[in-house]
Order: C-alpha cells, then sequence, then structure tokens
C-alpha cells in the first residue's frame, strides 16, 4: 500500500459538464442513441454484483459515456473502522469502469460492520474529524485515488457538535486531502432543518477541492424537508445553484433523481436549466473563502498517520445511541442527550424521521424484489408483512438486494396454512437471486454438435452456477403465471403430487422450467460433488431409477438448447451475445417447457 502523502493528483478545475445519475428506467432511452449528457454517474453499490445484466448494461454505457462512481456504502465515519472488503470491492468496479472520479459521503451508515442503508450525519467534534482524516486516507490509499466526498442532508444534530458543518467538511477535506462533492439540495434541506444560511456553507467550502456538483428534489412539508430525490429540483435550490456557479466557477454537475422517475426527456430538460443557470453565472469573478485549515480550531489538528488506529470511544457510543433508536421497534420515549439539539426541527421529530425512513426503505426492497407476491396479498398487506420481517430480520451489511433470501420463510411462520405464499415468494426469490449471478459459459447444442458430447458428459461441476431448485405443493406457480399475464387468480390450492421447478439464467434472462419426477432426481444428482453425467447415469441404470437410455438423449438435448449446463471452459466474449438493445427485464423471466 503506498503512503497517502504520495497522491500527486492536482485538484481537478476542469469540468467534464452536465451529467445524470444513470438509472435502469432510462437503459432503452441510453441504449436506442445517443442522449445530450456529457457523462453518467453510476451507484457503485448497485454494480457490485458477480455477472447478469447489471454489469453487462453497465460495460455497454461506458462505452458510450465517461463516467463518475457514487458509493453509499463506504460508511467512512464509521467508529468501528472501514469495510476492507468492501473497499477491495469498489476498487475492482474501478479497474472495471475506470471513472473520472470516485465519491461517498461524510457519513456512517449502521454499527458494527452492518449498514441500516441511510446517511447518518456525524458529530463534528475532533475527535470525528481525526477519525474521518485517517479513514478517508485509508480509503484513498487502497483506491490509489483521491475520495470525492460529499456532504448530506441531516435531520438530526448532536450535541456533542463543537463545529458547523461547514467548517468541519472543510478542514477534513483539507487534512484528508480528499475531494468534495458538493450537493445543494442537501446544503438546502439541511439549511431549513437547521436554520442555517445555506450561503454561509456554500462560501466556506474549499473551492479548489469541489470536484463535482449534486442537484435534486425533496419534499417540503412546510416546517422542515425530506430529502427524497422524487420531485424536480425546487426554484429555492436552482436559487442557490446560481450562487454555487459563482463561487465555484465550472464544475461537474448532475441532476439526480431515485424515486418516482420521469421520463428521460424530464431530466433532460432539468439538465439543460442547470446548463442555462451556470452559462449565466460560472463566468463571473469568484472570491475564494479561506480554507478552513487556516482557521485555529483547524491547526490544532495533527495529520494522523496513514493506518493508525484510533480509539473513539466516544463517536462509537454516540453511534450506537443512533442506531439503537433507530432498531428499536418503539422510538424512544425520550430523546437520548446525545440527539437533543435546538433548531427548527426538533430532536423527536428528526429521530423519528431516521426510524421511520429504515423501515419504510427495507419494506420498499422488498416490495421490489417480490413484486407478485405484493399483487397477490395486496400492498398493504404487503407492507404490514415487509415491516413484521424488517423488525425481526436486521440487514447483515451485506448488498441491499440480497435482504429478502429470508422473507418467504417469514412467509411460512405468518402463515403456516397457507404455503403457497411461501412457495410464491421462494419463487420470484429464485427468479431475483439467479438475475446477477455469475457470468458462466454453458454448452450448446452447436457446440456439442462441433466437438462431440464426450467433455460434456465426463466434466463437473455439470450445473451453471445460477441453477435453483424449488418444490411446488401449492398452485403457486399457476397463481404467478396468472399474476403474470394479468388474468384472474384462481384460489390455492395443494397440488396432488409435488412439482419440482428449476430455475436459471441463459444469457441476462432468468428463466424456469416444471420437471418430471424422473428428470428432477437426475439434475439434482448432478449437484454431487464428482457426479458427472455419465457418472450419475451410470449410478440410475444400475439401480433401473433411470430405465430408458433415450429418455437421457432427450433430456440432454432439451438441457443444452435450454443452457444450464455449466461448461468448463474460460469465458470468452464471443460466447456472450454482444448487442444489448433488446434489454431484458427480470420481471418477466422466460418459462420453458419441461424436457420430460
Ligand atoms: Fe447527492
Amino acid at each position: 500500500m503506498s503512503d497517502s502523502t504520495s497522491h500527486t493528483l492536482a485538484p481537478q478545475r476542469r469540468s467534464p459538464g452536465f451529467g445524470l445519475g444513470l438509472r435502469t428506467a432510462h437503459y432503452n432511452d441510453f441504449l436506442s442513441g445517443p442522449q445530450p449528457v456529457d457523462w453518467l454517474e453510476i451507484i457503485s453499490d448497485n454494480f457490485l454484483v458477480e455477472g447478469g445484466k447489471p454489469l453487462r448494461m453497465l460495460d455497454t454505457f461506458r462505452r458510450d459515456y465517461p463516467m463518475a462512481m457514487h458509493g453509499v456504502a463506504m460508511s467512512i465515519g464509521s467508529a468501528q473502522g472501514l469495510n476492507l472488503d468492501y473497499l477491495k470491492k469498489i476498487k475492482a468496479l474501478v479497474r472495471r469502469v475506470e471513472p473520472m472520479w470516485v465519491s461517498d459521503h461524510l457519513c456512517w451508515t449502521g454499527p458494527s460492520g452492518r449498514s441500516l442503508y441511510d446517511l447518518y450525519p456525524l458529530p463534528y467534534t475532533e475527535e470525528c474529524a481525526r477519525l474521518l482524516v485517517d479513514q478517508i486516507r485509508q480509503a484513498q490509499d487502497v483506491l490509489e485515488r483521491r475520495l470525492v466526498v460529499e456532504n448530506v442532508s441531516s435531520y438530526l444534530r448532536f450535541s456533542a457538535s463543537g463545529q458547523t458543518e461547514w467548517d468541519f467538511l472543510a478542514h477534513v477535506a483539507q487534512e484528508a486531502d480528499c475531494e468534495l462533492l458538493v450537493d445543494v439540495n442537501n446544503i438546502y434541506v439541511s439549511s431549513v432543518n437547521h436554520g442555517f444560511d445555506p450561503l454561509v456553507y456554500l462560501r466556506a467550502m474549499p473551492r479548489d477541492r469541489v470536484r463535482q456538483i449534486h442537484l435534486a428534489g425533496h419534499a417540503n412539508n412546510g416546517d422542515h424537508i425530506i430529502d427524497t430525490h422524487d420531485h424536480p429540483v425546487a426554484p429555492e435550490v436552482w436559487a442557490l445553484y446560481a450562487q454555487t456557479c459563482l463561487l465555484f466557477g465550472p464544475t461537474a454537475t448532475m441532476i439526480e433523481r431515485d424515486d418516482n422517475i420521469p421520463p428521460l426527456v424530464e431530466l433532460l430538460e432539468e439538465l439543460q436549466q442547470a446548463r442555462s443557470i451556470a452559462a449565466q453565472h460560472g463566468a463571473l469573478p469568484i472570491e475564494l473563502h479561506p480554507h478552513a485549515a487556516a482557521t485555529p480550531w483547524a491547526t490544532a489538528f495533527v495529520n494522523p498517520a496513514p493506518g493508525r488506529s484510533i480509539n473513539a470511544p466516544a463517536l462509537d457510543a454516540i453511534q450506537n445511541v443512533m442506531a439503537n433508536a433507530v432498531l428499536g421497534p418503539q422510538l424512544p420515549e425520550a430523546v437520548p442527550a446525545a440527539l437533543d439539539t435546538p433548531g427548527p426541527l426538533p430532536a423527536p421529530r428528526g429521530l423519528a424521521i431516521y426510524h421511520n425512513a429504515y423501515r419504510a426503505r427495507l419494506a420498499e426492497v422488498l416490495a421490489d424484489i417480490f413484486p407478485k407476491t405484493v399483487l397477490y396479498v395486496g400492498s398493504d398487506h404487503f407492507d404490514e408483512l415487509a415491516r413484521a420481517y424488517v423488525e425481526q430480520q436486521a440487514p447483515d451489511g451485506g448488498p441491499l438486494n440480497g435482504y429478502g433470501h429470508r422473507f418467504a420463510e417469514h412467509l411460512g411462520r405468518v402463515y403456516p396454512d397457507h404455503p403457497v405464499l411461501r412457495e410464491l415468494a421462494e419463487l420470484e426469490w429464485a427468479l431475483r437471486s439467479v438475475f446477477d449471478a455469475a457470468d458462466e459459459a454453458t454448452w450448446q447444442l452447436a457446440d456439442i454438435q462441433a466437438q462431440g458430447v464426450e467433455a460434456c458428459l465426463t466434466q463437473w461441476p455439470v450445473l451453471h452456477p445460477t441453477v435453483r431448485f424449488l418444490e411446488m405443493r401449492t398452485t403457486a406457480l399457476a397463481i404467478w403465471k396468472a399474476i403474470d399475464a394479468d388474468e384472474e387468480v384462481a384460489p390455492a390450492q395443494a397440488l396432488e403430487q409435488p412439482l419440482p421447478l428449476i430455475v436459471w439464467r441463459q444469457g441476462l434472462q432468468p428463466h424456469f422450467s416444471s420437471l418430471d419426477a424422473d428428470e428432477a432426481g437426475f439434475i439434482q444428482a448432478l449437484q454431487q460433488p464428482g457426479h458427472s453425467i455419465e457418472r450419475v447415469t451410470e449410478q440410475r441404470l444400475e439401480t433401473q431409477q433411470l430405465k430408458d437410455p433415450q429418455l437421457l438423449a432427450a433430456w440432454l438435448q432439451q438441457w443444452w438448447s435450454n443452457g444450464f449446463l455449466h461448461r468448463s471452459m474460460p469465458m470468452t466474449m464471443t460466447m456472450i451475445p454482444t448487442t444489448a438493445v433488446d434489454v431484458p427485464d427480470p420481471s418477466r423471466p422466460i418459462e420453458l417447457a419441461h424436457a420430460g
């Protein structure tokens, strides 16, 4: 690892122009032809997957647009230290994307290596500043580049804070030698919630370290604002952006929209507004505000050495108080003293915002993963089920799209007499989990015709790593299909015989097929270590479980056609279809007829 002091990147003042956050809702627009955006920002965490459509789309778009990487889970202010595995994954993605810069937030996201999937504010104390400086430098050493750090919006402040957020942020940036992503909307949101002048904040930012600007919409509730990213940019934020242009000059600017996502053309109109404002305000003289490092408070700090372990009990205690208040099933009757600060948004209401947002966010994630279960039980009841699951099942810190892995079990426990719900959710989870599983080569009929069948019959592992098995004992599959076809759903019934089902991904698209019992038994036997098709065939012929070898021939034809036999050879790009105009939709898996 290099010494952080060896980073020689000069602060970047050249702006690449005006960008948008890349969202799946706009994939087809970007695939259909060039769009008038100068660059794209990706949410890094959405691409920390093994394969499938997300990475294929990423590579496709990267060929056409410069990119910035923006993360939400580095938790750079965690008193528990950095997650090195996460940083390594980000670094691997950096190698793939070769972004213009890498950003994350000046915040923490959860206690003790877990993530609560929110961007929680930090106390502005000397202790916290030291930890941030140390951890930003560690992250920069791992990433071998400067980190770009964004200010977050907030609904709470900490009684331990002895500095303003702007002085704190400017000081940390100076001492850590990082760059800044100034989110103008976040400044505005916090200025209303906490009662400060947003221009004072902007003027305190060290201009030479500002690499990027975010603009976004919010929900104004009169006496406080929630940073929802589900509205167009508000007039007050546009006005503040004009001031930002005057202060910082030409700076990469981007519209963030994360919910209630409109057609691309509407975001392009907003981006054009940003261009116009920048053109009107970007060339005027700039009076630089001195860096926070010049203040007496800041100079009291000493640069910590990279990798130095910092004992931060006070920060740790504050973060535990906050985490317990969020995770507890009920809000605490009295707001903990560490969180109780005066301001326009009283601490109890601020805490309630974080408490409720945690549950709403995870319930939304579950609704996204289990859309047909939502339709089957109704969105209100699904929300109740999801929130009960959230209370029982805190996230483990892994990717958010893995949060639903025990939801089907939960439904089974809640409704032991209605197993159809569990089976419906199991099917949806299987279809979702194969979506971004690893890319591996498969045997195709053309390979067999060209090379013969020997290698396919004798290799192990046999099955593609995306293969999942399910066993339906109810009419859950028929219900799934009826919902998918928007047809009337028949009442759930028990099946006379269990129905084996195989789920896998072919190319970018999840597939499923029912199996007869003999075929299912054969395929499942292939999962045992070292059990090639040849070996399982010999065993099953001996035991009379396979009575007719011709049946195997028919199965093989189907399996090659379906593409779920793993091919033990290095993947080459020629094996992957390169045309991506027809974007597969993970919510519309393909059913293939079973081979039996
Ligand atoms: Fe932002």
